[in-house]
């Protein structure tokens, strides 16, 4: 270990997910275990602007690996992208003796590490989202469980809808990303997902539902992907009324898929997730973000991960790839096609077993 380490950070940033209270026990416990003192940031990077911090001992993170939300609490912080309110991050951890973060979250919060670790602060990012939209990572803390609290609330949906014969639309969150809609779309049995990042026929939707009506199909589920902008899944439900004279009813689940009990796999990620940023950080390594590859954690680079997530979203910039070897871009496409295949492949299962 880097005897430089004395003292980390930890905070939670960005929308909250379930399994972040598990990944602040793991790094609090592990840095303890090293006999580094670890300091918990409130309100991700607002609480490090403000010096709102205190010490985590080992009994502080007790009884929260089970907790949905963050007891760190979490917010998203605009002051944090100027000078001035990095300036203020950073002299927080030179007054306090922070030798270093481990800083969970979506994209966002990587760009803070990022920016942090360029000011001296070396920062370790954990993939914490409910979206799964860290291309990065083959699973982000905090998606197994919005899946199967999706999979409970749809459950129920069905259960009425069957018993009126009728359909329920139901839009789930997931950012700009599908992920939550089209996994869940198949382990609810969805007659259809709607996700932004494959092109959907409305009209093949209406036949579906009419052919199966005809063959005694009493209930229709069809998930949303929020990505689709506020106002698709409220008139989806109306069009699919219209065009199969089936009655349809509109849920939108919201932030409610964002509380509740950690999964067991989102337990295990996180802790395992926890205990890699602890043991990177105190090797001297920085800017880094912990990944599920292939069912490994591996170490990525944060700015190879923010570049392959744009060149997947199809946001990147010209030049943006610029500093990259042809190597390492021709590894990001390979990510990026595979990730789209994968999606793909249980698009195509949903719309052949789905009825
Ligand atoms: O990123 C997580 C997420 O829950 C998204 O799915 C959603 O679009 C967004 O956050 C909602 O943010 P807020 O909690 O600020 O309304």
């Amino acid at each position: 270990m880097f005897r430089t380490f004395r003292k980390i950070g930890i905070l939670t940033s960005g929308g909250d997910a379930p399994g972040m209270n598990a990944a602040v026990r793991a790094v609090t416990r592990a840095a303890l275990s090293c006999g580094v003192e670890v300091m918990g940031i409130y309100r991700g990077y607002s609480g490090l602007i403000d010096g709102d911090v205190k010490p985590l001992g080992l009994r502080d993170v007790s009884n929260i690996l089970n907790r949905g939300g963050t007891i760190l609490y979490s917010d998203r912080c605009p002051a944090f992208k100027t000078e001035e309110g990095m300036k203020k991050a950073v002299d927080t951890c030179r007054r306090l003796d922070i030798d270093g973060i481990v800083a969970i979250g979506g994209d966002g919060t990587f760009r803070g590490a990022t920016d942090l670790t360029l000011r001296g602060v070396p920062c370790v990012g954990l993939p914490g989202t409910i979206d799964n939209d860290i291309t990065s990572t083959d699973e982000t803390i905090g998606f197994d469980t919005a899946l199967n609290t999706v999979l409970d609330m749809v459950d129920r949906l069905r259960d009425t809808c069957e018993s009126h014969a009728r359909c329920n639309v139901v839009e789930v969150m997931g950012h700009h990303a599908g992920d939550i809609a089209l996994q869940s779309a198949l382990a609810v049995g969805a007659t259809a997902a709607v996700i932004p990042e494959i092109p959907f026929s409305q009209d093949e939707l209406y036949e579906k539902i009419r052919r199966n009506r005809k063959l005694g199909k009493r209930n229709f589920i069809v998930i949303v992907s929020e990505g689709m902008g506020p106002d698709y899944a409220p008139q989806l439900t109306q069009q699919i009324q219209q065009n199969t004279g089936v009655e349809s009813k509109f849920a939108r689940l919201a932030h409610v898929v964002r509380g509740g009990q950690p999964t067991l796999r989102d337990r295990v990620l996180a802790t395992m997730m926890g205990e890699a940023a602890v043991d990177a950080l105190f090797d001297g390594k920085s800017n880094l973000v912990v990944c599920l590859r292939h069912s490994g954690i591996v170490l990525t680079d944060i700015s190879y991960a923010l570049a392959l997530d744009r060149m997947y979203k199809g946001l990147l910039s010209p030049g943006e790839l610029d500093a990259f070897s042809p190597e390492h871009i021709a590894e990001m496409k390979k990510t990026c096609d595979e990730r789209r295949a994968a999606m793909q492949k249980m698009y195509d299962a949903l719309n052949r077993l789905g009825l």
